[in-house]
């Protein structure tokens, strides 16, 4: 299988390279393609940027240049709901772009002409991820969790639903209200996964994606997301493609 690998981050992506078997690089559209293996599966693992047009050409690379058979997305996200707390982990079932709105010409969400206001994601990638993120955070131990700190002691929780993506950093309760007005429904906010989800959607090509939350969507949350970026977000991206890839069939 060869697996495309997306991140918004360097940091994210930087970690997932340094698991995989040697690897050739390719410059391309102004980003580094790294190319590896990792549990006899092909790997091409790339820094899309933060974005939905962005991570869109980044993915649209991955599977037209580089022929991938399925696209992987990880990365940080802010939560939206009251339960989740940083350091929890959501694997994406459904996904809306929250800043789409050509109404009154179509429906507010819906991407114009495709009729679609919400991209779904392929059941056994996301089941498999769910189970990467539950042995991932098994096999990091203590450790991790105490580099995680603001999760008050108790072990992250993993959770399945719906991800809110826009071209915006959510950092306030008036926008963080706003997108849940949007997509009540949503359990974090980030700003890549639904163009992803649309390319793939477009292509035919399976998807997943996971995001652990880095902060709160709220006051502190780039302060957050910062501290996450550089203490966990590469070795949790590491090591939840590493455990994905190996439960892959041969
Ligand atoms: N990614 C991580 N945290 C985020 C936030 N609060 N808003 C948008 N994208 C994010």
């Amino acid at each position: 299988m060869r697996v495309g690998v997306l991140g918004a981050m360097p940091e994210e992506v930087a970690a997932v390279i340094g698991m995989l078997g040697p690897a050739g690089r390719t410059h391309a559209g102004g980003r580094d393609y790294a190319r590896g293996t990792h549990a006899g599966h092909e790997v091409v693992a790339v820094h899309s940027r933060i974005g939905k047009v962005a991570a869109a050409s980044a993915a649209v690379e991955l599977i037209v240049r580089f022929g991938v058979e399925q696209v992987v997305f990880t990365g940080l996200a802010g939560g939206l709901c009251r339960g989740l707390r940083v350091g929890d982990i959501v694997v994406g079932d459904g996904l809306v772009q929250h800043d789409m709105d050509a109404s009154p010409l179509f429906p507010a969400l819906e991407v114009p002409l495709t009729g679609c206001s919400r991209f779904g994601t392929t059941p056994a990638i996301a089941h498999r991820l769910e189970a990467g993120a539950r042995a991932t955070l098994g096999a990091l131990g203590e450790g991790f969790l105490r580099e995680l700190g603001v999760n008050g002691g108790r072990r992250p929780a993993v959770r399945r639903g719906v991800i809110a993506t826009g071209d915006r950093f959510i950092a306030g309760a008036e926008s963080r209200e706003g997108v849940l007005r949007l997509v009540p429904d949503a359990l974090c906010v980030e700003m890549e996964g639904a163009a992803v989800a649309q390319v793939c959607q477009e292509y035919g090509m399976p998807f997943g994606i996971i995001r652990m939350i880095s902060d709160g969507a709220d006051e502190t949350a780039a302060a957050d997301f910062a501290s996450a970026l550089g203490r966990v977000a590469g070795g949790f991206a590491a090591a939840v493609v590493a455990r994905y890839l190996e439960s892959l069939p041969a």
